[in-house]
C-alpha cells in the first residue's frame, strides 16, 4: 500500500462504528427505543419512564418508576457553588456555553467520584438526568433576576422542570407537551453528540467528560442547534404570505433550510408526526397556529424543490416556543431530554470496552527539508 494510502468515508457516513441495543434509525422513516417502536411509547408512557429504559434496557414496573422519579427529584437540587458560578456567569454568553461549564463542573461535585462501578455509573447517570434540567431552568431563572427554585415534593420529575424553568405550577395541557418532546428528543442512534460522548467513555474518562463533550457537539447548527436557527427563520419570514418568497429565495441562493434534511432518513422523520400532532392538538395559542401555517407552507416548498422532508429540530422549535421557552433556550432544553440517550450510551460503551480510534488518510508532504529557526 502506499505510504499514507487509507479509504476514506467522508463524514463517516453509514460507517458502523460499533454495536448498540439502544436505539435503532431506520432509514425508512422508524425509530426504536431498545425495541420499542416510538409510536408506542410517545403518549403512552412519561419521560421517566423512557429514561429509565434507556438506561436501564428494560421497562420499569409502577413501583420502580416512582422510586426513579423519587431519586430523579431527590438529585435535581443543584449544590450552591454551582448556583453561584452560574450566576457569575456574564449574561450575554449562550446558554448552552454555561451549560457545558456546569455539567462539567458537576463532576467535581461528585460524591462517589472514584467509584466506576456498574451501580455508580447509573446512580451517575440518574444524576445527570435529573439535573441537566436543573442548570437549564437555574441558567434561565438568573437571567430574568428571578428567584432559583427547588424541586418540590408534590410535583413529579417532570413537573418539577417546569415549575423550576417557569416559577408557575405546571398546567396539564404543557407537562404533556414537555413529556411526549422529552421523549421524542431522548435518543437517536450515534447522532454526533452521542458519537462524541462514547469516544470520550471509550478512552475510560469519566461520565462528566462524556457528556460535556457531547453538549459542546449538540450545540452546532448542523445538530441540536438547528432549533434556535429554526424560530429565528420563523421570525425573520414575518407575516405567513412572505413564505415563499423567504424560502425560494434561500434555495436560490443554495442556502440550507434549517430543521430540514437528514443523514440517515431517506423518507419522513418518524418524530415529525408526533411533533405536528403536539403543536395542532395540545398548544392552543394563536401565534402556535400562525407558526404551524408557516411550517406547513414551508414543508411543501422544501419538498416540492428538494424532495426533503423536516426533521425533528422543525416542528419541535414550535413546540418549544407553545411552552413559552426562549429560542436561545431550544438546545439547552433538548440536552436536557437527550442526557438519558448519552448516559446509556456511555455506560454501553463502557460495557463494550474499546477504544473509539479511527484512523486518517494523510495528504501532506513526506520528506520536506528541515530549516532550522534561525534560518527560516
Ligand atoms: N436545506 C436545503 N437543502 C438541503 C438541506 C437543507 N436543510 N439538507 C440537505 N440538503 C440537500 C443538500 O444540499 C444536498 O443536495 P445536493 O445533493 O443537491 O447537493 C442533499 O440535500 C443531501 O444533503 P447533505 O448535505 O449531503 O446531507 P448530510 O447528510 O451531509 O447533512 C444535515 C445532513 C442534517 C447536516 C443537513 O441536512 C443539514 O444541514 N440540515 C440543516 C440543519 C439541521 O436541520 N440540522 C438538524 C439535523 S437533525
Amino acid at each position: 500500500m502506499k505510504k499514507g494510502e487509507r479509504v476514506v468515508v467522508r463524514g463517516l457516513r453509514d460507517v458502523a462504528a460499533a454495536e448498540t441495543k439502544i436505539s435503532f434509525v431506520e432509514p425508512k422513516g422508524e425509530l426504536y427505543y431498545l425495541g420499542y417502536n416510538i409510536d408506542d411509547l410517545v403518549g403512552k408512557v412519561v419521560y421517566p419512564e423512557v429514561a429509565y429504559l434507556l438506561i436501564h434496557k428494560r421497562l420499569p414496573n409502577q413501583q420502580e418508576l416512582e422510586e426513579f422519579n423519587a431519586n430523579l427529584i431527590a438529585e435535581m437540587k443543584l449544590p450552591d457553588r454551582m448556583i453561584d458560578s452560574i450566576r457569575a456567569t456574564p449574561k450575554r454568553c449562550h446558554p448552552m456555553d454555561v451549560l457545558r461549564t456546569e455539567v462539567s463542573r458537576l463532576g467535581e461535585c461528585d460524591p462517589e467520584n472514584n467509584d466506576l462501578s456498574e451501580a455508580a455509573n447509573l446512580r451517575r447517570a440518574t444524576r445527570l438526568i435529573a439535573r441537566v434540567p436543573t442548570i437549564v431552568a437555574t441558567i434561565y431563572r438568573i437571567r430574568l433576576d428571578k428567584p432559583v427554585l427547588a424541586p418540590r415534593e408534590e410535583y413529579s420529575f417532570t413537573e418539577n422542570f417546569l415549575y423550576m424553568f417557569k416559577g408557575s405550577p405546571p398546567e396539564k395541557a404543557e407537562t404533556d407537551v414537555l413529556h411526549r418532546l422529552m421523549i421524542l428528543q431522548a435518543d437517536h442512534g450515534f447522532n454526533a453528540s452521542t458519537f462524541a460522548a462514547r469516544v470520550t467513555a471509550s478512552t475510560n474518562s469519566d461520565m462528566y467528560s462524556a457528556i460535556t463533550s457531547a453538549i459542546g457537539t449538540l450545540k452546532g447548527p448542523l445538530h441540536g442547534g438547528a432549533g434556535e436557527k429554526v424560530m429565528e427563520m420563523l421570525d425573520d419570514i414575518g407575516l405567513e404570505e412572505h413564505v415563499e418568497e423567504y424560502i425560494k429565495g434561500l434555495l436560490d441562493e443554495n442556502k440550507k433550510i434549517m430543521g430540514f434534511g437528514h443523514r440517515v432518513y431517506k423518507a419522513e422523520d418518524p418524530r415529525t408526526k408526533h411533533l405536528r400532532g403536539i403543536v395542532r392538538n395540545l398548544c392552543f395559542r394563536d401565534r402556535t397556529t400562525s407558526l404551524c401555517n408557516k411550517c406547513n407552507k414551508i414543508e411543501e416548498i422544501v419538498h416540492d424543490r428538494k424532495k426533503i422532508y423536516p426533521n425533528l429540530d422543525f416542528y419541535a422549535a414550535v413546540a418549544m416556543d407553545a411552552l413559552d421557552v426562549p429560542k436561545e433556550f431550544f438546545t439547552p432544553l433538548f440536552a436536557s431530554s437527550r442526557v438519558s440517550g448519552w448516559t446509556a450510551h456511555v455506560i454501553e460503551q463502557y460495557e463494550d470496552a474499546v477504544l473509539l480510534r479511527p484512523s486518517s488518510k494523510y495528504i501532506g508532504a513526506f520528506d520536506r527539508k528541515f530549516v532550522p529557526i534561525e534560518k527560516r
